[in-house]
């Protein structure tokens, strides 16, 4: 996720927009740079860039005089156009310099529309679009006036710093949809995605709302809404240490990225849904259209969570795109004989895109004369640029070895996939637009969940005494009991089953006794009936059991220990919100058991080894 820097004030800007960057790595980045107002030439703005850390940077910044107490600067999580210098912040058209974090949805309109008007770009990025639109604007407006206009004609999501030569002493900042937070300080003020590159200056902040405008210079700021009009916000103090501040105030970077789910799969979906037509846009896979449509069979290759994130698309692709489909663990896969011909896809979903047996396994099929699919988190990273084509699901950086926002970011893509290939094929238009228009709610239904953590904090605290837990699932859920267990397992060194709910007759059950809880998720699906059914059977032989269910569900509170409601969506979307009590669930269960649960040990982030 990117991170942004601005400051304004009396100090040297290059020191505190560099210390301000370091304080950012944490949210991971693969580039950085940073402009600053010249204090002697004023109307020069210098600017350096460095691929990889922000050391690099300040090696590169030590060469060059950059003297100014004005200057903006940026850590590049790539999203649009490989890590490279050329694609680091801040970008810059004639005047105008600016650093961005989010994404511009019709980047692509506004760029043709500028090169008729003669913009020569020298980026891939869409945030290079927003400078060279402000630059055209200045034509005939002030700066801020210009700002203004140019935020009218943009769509999505963007927290931006924006310098401008001809005004040297004067930085504007704007939030849409991505984070910001302003530090006033005494005679300087400092911009920032989070506060904890703000905190060593001051600890006195206001968080900008969405729509937000604050146009600063040394000697003051002033907040505006989208329609200039003056907003007076209260300045609020940070109560936090540099270490909570990193982590926005949550106790572990876990629980913060079960908490950023909704935003992540409003990123993941950002631009790619045109729902009054019922169809999905993947751009990355726009390459291969022709190909798509002639798929007849597809296998999922990948690992761990992104496997289980897998076996739910096969549901997902099956049902509604018709198209047959296999799961397989890449590292089962790359040993195998493969049988595949031209018109089988082959699909890696990788967090990390460096697992090393799901590139292995992406690279055999590819020799094998398969069209091979990326579904990745990390941009630029090797399966991403071994496949095909692909489709980067734009979570952000993901820190804690226990995957969850990634999980349902994945889980968003796939939907998307499923919704593209099915309507090349059999689907409705009127079914690709109830998938869709159910899928835009998704993000709300997760919030609605999120808001039971007191719950599942104390549900966790019950039943932490246990060294054994099942968890239980039919069809599209069977898919989120493995992952429940996963979660389990991980963070909290404790054994958990997980499996398909429809098997426990045929031999699991005889574990069942009042010691081995179940976690059942059974919200009222095609399935429901059944998955009660065996509720009853684990009751009946002391078992305590755990219900995940839709809202509304009264007949199991007659049957179920303990239950937890999450909100009504499709069958096919139900995974998406049926994890999110489980991934609750592990967190408080490991804190309970006084684990550490963003290291659990003997794990690693990204396993590049076989
Ligand atoms: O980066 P990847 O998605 O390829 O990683 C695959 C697994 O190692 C990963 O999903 C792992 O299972 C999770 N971190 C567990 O939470």
């Amino acid at each position: 996720m990117c991170g942004i820097v601005g400051y304004i004030g009396k100090n040297n800007a290059k020191d505190v927009l560099i210390e301000g960057l370091k304080r950012l790595e944490y949210r991971g980045y693969d580039s950085a740079g940073i402009a600053i107002v010249n204090d002697q030439t004023k109307k020069k703005v210098s600017i350096v860039k460095a691929v990889g850390k922000v050391a690099a940077l300040a090696e590169k910044s030590q060469k060059r005089a950059l003297n100014g107490s004005v200057g903006i600067a940026h850590t590049r999580w790539a999203t649009h156009g490989k890590p490279s210098v050329a694609n680091a912040h801040p970008h810059s058209a004639g005047r105008i310099t600016l650093v961005h974090n989010g994404i511009i949805e019709n980047y692509q309109e506004l760029k043709n529309i500028l090169i008729k008007k003669k913009h020569i770009f020298t980026s891939e990025t869409d945030s290079e679009v927003v400078a060279h639109l402000i630059e055209q604007e200045c034509k005939k407006k002030n700066f801020e006036d210009a700002v203004y206009a140019t935020l009218k004609q943009l769509k999505g999501a963007y927290a931006l710093g924006i310098i401008n030569s001809d005004e040297p002493g004067k930085l504007i900042a704007v939030r849409n949809s991505s984070p910001l937070v302003l530090g006033v300080g005494d005679g300087e003020y400092i911009f920032a995605s989070d506060p904890s590159a703000i905190i060593q200056h001051t600890k006195d902040v206001i968080y900008l709302e969405d729509g937000e405008v604050v146009i600063a210079t040394a000697s003051g700021y002033t907040v505006k809404t989208l329609t200039q009009k003056i907003r007076h916000r209260n300045v609020q103090k940070l109560e936090w240490n540099d270490e909570q501040a990193q982590k926005e105030g949550y106790a572990h970077f876990m629980l913060k990225e079960i908490f950023e789910q909704p935003h992540a799969i409003a990123d993941a979906l950002r631009g790619r849904m045109e729902i009054g037509e019922g169809l999905a846009r993947l751009g990355g896979l726009r390459s291969v259209t022709d190909e798509l449509r002639e798929i007849e069979r597809i296998i999922i290759i990948s690992c761990g969570t992104s496997y289980n994130a897998g076996l739910v698309g096969e549901y997902m692709l099956e049902e509604y795109a018709g198209i047959p489909t296999e799961v397989e663990y890449a590292s089962e896969y790359r040993y195998r004989k493969p049988l595949i011909d031209k018109h089988t896809a082959v699909i890696a979903i990788s967090q990390s895109g460096e697992t090393a047996d799901t590139l292995a396994a992406i690279r055999e099929a590819k020799r094998k004369g398969a069209l091979t699919l990326g579904i990745v988190n990390a941009v630029g990273s090797t399966i991403a640029r071994d496949t095909d084509a692909g489709v980067y699901n734009h979570a952000g950086p993901e820190i804690s070895v226990a995957s969850t926002k990634s999980f349902t970011s994945q889980l968003s893509i796939l939907v998307l996939l499923t919704v593209l290939l099915g309507r090349q094929r059999d689907m409705s238009f009127t079914m690709g637009k109830r998938i869709l228009t159910e899928m835009k709610r998704i993000p709300r239904h997760i919030d609605t969940i999120a808001k039971q953590d007191k719950k599942i904090k104390k549900l966790a605290q019950k039943y932490k005494k246990y060294d054994d837990l099942f968890y239980l699932g039919r069809k599209y859920n069977y898919p989120i009991a493995l992952e429940g267990a996963l979660k389990i397992k991980e963070i909290s060194y404790v054994h958990a089953e997980g499996y398909a709910a429809g098997e426990m007759k045929h031999g699991p059950i005889a574990l069942i006794d009042k010691d081995l809880p179940s976690i059942i998720i059974a919200p009222k699906d095609s399935v429901y009936e059944k998955t009660v059914s065996g509720i009853e059977e684990i009751r009946a032989r002391r078992g305590k059991v755990i219900v995940i269910t839709t809202k509304g569900t009264k007949e199991l509170e007659k049957i179920a220990n303990d239950i937890i409601e999450i909100p009504k969506t499709l069958e096919m979307l139900m995974p998406l919100l049926t994890v999110v009590p489980l991934q609750l669930f592990a967190y408080h269960f490991g804190v309970a058991r006084g684990l550490d649960v963003d290291q659990p040990r003997n794990l690693a982030k990204s396993v590049t080894v076989e």
